[in-house]
C-alpha cells in the first residue's frame, strides 16, 4: 500500500486502528481549572497499547519489507515501549526482531517484567548493552547487521524510537488525521496540543504536521527525559532529513518546549508526579505510566496552575500509550 500524501508514494502497512478517538475529559476541568481537556487516544492504537510507536513502525516496517529484509533490528532501553511495539508487529508480519537494550551495566535484568516480558513472548532476540555502550548503539546494531548479511539474512535497522524522517511521517500523519476530526469532534479552536516528547519523533512528526496543515496554535513538548536543548536539536536534524526527502520548507509551528518537569530524568520519577498521575487515572478512568504520559500529565497540570491557558480554551492532550512500561 502506497500513502498519497506525499509527493512520493511511501510505502505503509497498515498497523494502526485508526483514526484513534478523540475524547473529552470533563473531571480534569472540574478539579484542576483551567482548560477543557480532550485526550487524543493513541493509546488505543492497538498492539499492546504501544501507542504513537505503531504509527512509526507502519513506514518502517513497510520499508523493511519492501526491501526484501527479515530481519528488524532496534533498540532502547530495557522497558522501551518502542522496542516492544516493534516485537509484537514484527510477529505480525512475519519479520525476525532483534533488540539491543540497554541496561545500567549491560546484564541481563534480575525480573524479566512488563515491556521486557512482552519482547520475549513476542518471540523477540535480545541481547544487552551498558549505558557505557549506549554512545555506540548505531555501530553495534549495524555490527550485528553485518553479521547476519555473512550468515544470508538482511535487516533492517531502525533508531532509536524509531524517530527519524519515517517516524517522524507517521506522526505528521497522525497530526493530520486529528486536524480532519476535530472541528467535527471538539468544534471549537484547539488552543494548544500537548505531547510528551523523548527521542524527538513524535515532537518532530507533530510539528510537521501542525506546519503543513496550517495549525498555528503552540504545540507543546513536554520534555520527559533531557533539557529541552537536546529535544530541539534531534527535531531539527530530523526536520532537515524530512525536507531532503519529501520536499518543502523547513517547519515553522509554534513549537513550544517545557522541561520544568524532567523529576531527575528519563524513568526517575517523585511522590508529586506519582500522586498526580494516580489523581489523573482517578479523574478520566485513563492508565497513564511513570515514564512518560504521566510525567507530561504531571507537567500539564503544573502548567495550567500556571496560569498557560485560559480556562475557556479547549487544548488536546495526546496519549502516546505505554501502558506496560516500568520504571528503567
Ligand atoms: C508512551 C510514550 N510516549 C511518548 C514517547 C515519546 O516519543 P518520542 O520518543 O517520539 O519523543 C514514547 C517513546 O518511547 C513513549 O513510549
Amino acid at each position: 500500500m502506497t500513502n498519497t500524501l506525499t509527493t512520493q508514494p511511501l510505502p505503509q502497512v497498515e498497523l494502526a486502528f485508526k483514526p484513534t478517538p478523540l475524547q473529552y475529559f470533563p473531571r480534569l476541568r472540574e478539579s484542576w481549572g483551567g482548560p477543557h481537556i480532550w485526550v487524543k487516544r493513541d493509546d488505543l492504537t492497538g498492539f499492546g497499547l504501544s501507542g504513537n510507536k505503531v504509527r512509526k513502525l507502519e513506514f518502517h516496517l513497510a520499508g523493511a519489507i519492501e526491501s526484501g529484509c527479515d530481519t528488524v533490528i532496534t533498540c532502547g532501553a530495557y522497558q522501551s515501549n518502542h522496542c516492544r511495539a516493534t516485537a509484537l508487529a514484527g510477529a505480525r508480519l512475519g519479520l525476525d526482531v532483534r533488540l539491543v537494550l540497554r541496561t545500567p551495566d549491560g546484564n541481563e535484568p534480575d525480573a524479566s517484567v512488563a515491556n521486557l516480558r512482552i519482547d520475549t513472548l513476542a518471540g523477540a532476540e535480545i541481547s544487552y548493552i551498558s549505558e557505557a555502550q549506549w554512545p555506540d548503539r548505531d555501530e553495534i546494531m549495524a555490527a550485528d547487521a553485518a553479521e547476519l548479511a555473512r550468515q544470508g539474512h538482511k535487516s533492517w535497522v531502525i533508531p532509536q524510537g524509531a524517530s527519524d524522517k519515517l517516524g517522524m511521517w507517521g506522526m505528521s500523519l497522525g497530526f493530520r488525521e486529528f486536524m480532519e476530526q476535530a472541528p467535527e469532534v471538539i468544534g471549537a479552536d484547539v488552543a494548544a496540543v500537548c505531547h510528551t516528547g523523548s527521542s524527538g519523533g513524535t515532537t518532530s512528526g507533530f510539528g510537521w504536521g501542525a506546519d503543513r496543515t496550517g495549525f498555528s496554535n503552540p504545540v507543546v513538548a513536554l520534555c520527559i527525559s533531557e533539557p529541552a536543548q537536546n529535544l530541539i536539536d534531534r527535531v531539527d536534524r530530523i526536520w532537515r532529513a524530512g525536507v531532503e526527502t519529501f520536499g518543502g520548507e523547513m517547519p515553522q509551528p509554534d513549537l513550544q518546549y517545557v522541561d520544568d518537569y524532567l523529576c531527575g530524568g528519563y524513568g526517575k520519577s517523585t511522590d508529586e508526579l506519582v500522586e498526580t498521575m494516580v489523581e489523573a487515572t482517578r479523574l478520566t478512568g485513563l492508565l497513564f505510566d511513570v515514564t512518560y504520559t504521566g510525567k507530561a500529565m504531571y507537567g500539564l497540570k503544573n502548567e495550567i496552575r500556571k496560569g498557560r491557558f485560559d480556562s475557556d480554551d479547549h487544548i488536546v492532550f495526546w496519549h502516546t500509550g505505554g501502558g506496560f512500561g516500568a520504571v528503567n
